[in-house]
């Protein structure tokens, strides 16, 4: 695991989209797995500025998102395929087809999950994830519990993860009270994985998830068993880890902002 500490958001999100750039670079035909809530949301503005300067071509590439409401159709503002769409999809030039998330209206649930799993096997895994982390330690919808859930399941969301997430909603009343996720299996399946994170209300979730015990208490923790985790932070979000374990590229910063 490599642990980079950003100036503030507009650093960490500048540093974490020149990830995810490098990865389609190298690899036009890659696989993102794509995350939503509001610590993506500077990565994909900066993608989109790369795109929109030439330095960076989508055409080949797919994505799979990490989760959605379920009873969310995909029109509707809080959705994350709106979501989606609204910050990255709208604005460069993935190909027709090429971007999937989870059915928010479908049917039939089991049904739903074991299509999203094919789906992610048929795509051969994700070249890179991107993850934000929830303050509990969730990974995707993936919430604290008795054991780790492997595959794309239907998921009760915690009062915690409620009550973070009614800052989106007009209400909390509002807040989907389920949601389909990819599971632990899915997320760490991909070959690199990219956690971007800031906030001092994150601090406790960082420390426990790279620093703790791996358990399922805290989702995030299984991440310690993944080769090729980069978590790239604020100072507050790292402010209880040690110093020693962190790079600080603040001295690359003309390198990490072109
Ligand atoms: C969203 C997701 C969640 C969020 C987490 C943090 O697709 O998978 O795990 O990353 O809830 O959300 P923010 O960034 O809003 O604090």
């Amino acid at each position: 695991m490599r642990i980079i500490c950003g100036k503030d958001y507009s650093d960490v999100s500048n540093q974490t989209a020149q990830f995810l750039a490098a990865q389609v670079r190298l690899k036009p035909d890659c696989v993102l797995g794509l995350a939503t809530g509001g610590s993506p949301v500077g990565t994909y503005a900066k993608l989109v500025e790369l795109y929109r300067q030439g330095t960076l071509d989508f055409s080949k590439a797919r994505t799979v998102n990490l989760d959605e409401y379920v009873g969310l159709a995909p029109d509707h503002p809080q959705s994350y395929a709106y979501y989606m769409r609204t910050h990255l999809f709208d604005h460069v030039n993935l190909a027709p087809g090429s971007t999937f998330l989870p059915d928010g209206l479908a049917r039939d649930g089991e049904a739903e999950c074991a299509r999203y799993d094919a789906l992610l096997q048929s795509l051969g895994g994700t070249d890179m994830q991107l993850l934000g982390l929830g303050n509990n330690g969730h990974i995707g919808f993936n919430e604290p519990g008795d054991a780790f859930c492997l595959p794309t399941h239907r998921v009760a969301l915690t009062e915690s993860t409620v009550s973070a997430n009614a800052r989106f909603f007009a209400s909390r009343e509002e807040v989907p009270r389920w949601a389909y996720t990819m599971g632990i299996g899915g997320i760490l399946s991909a070959r690199k994985i990219v956690m971007v994170v800031t906030g001092a209300a994150k601090a406790q979730a960082v420390r426990d998830v790279f620093f703790g015990p791996v358990t399922p208490k805290v989702p995030g923790s299984v991440l310690q068993l993944h080769k090729d985790v980069i978590l790239i932070a604020d100072r507050e979000a790292l402010s209880l880890i040690p110093d020693s374990v962190v790079v600080d590229l603040s001295a690359l910063l003309p390198f990490a902002n072109h």
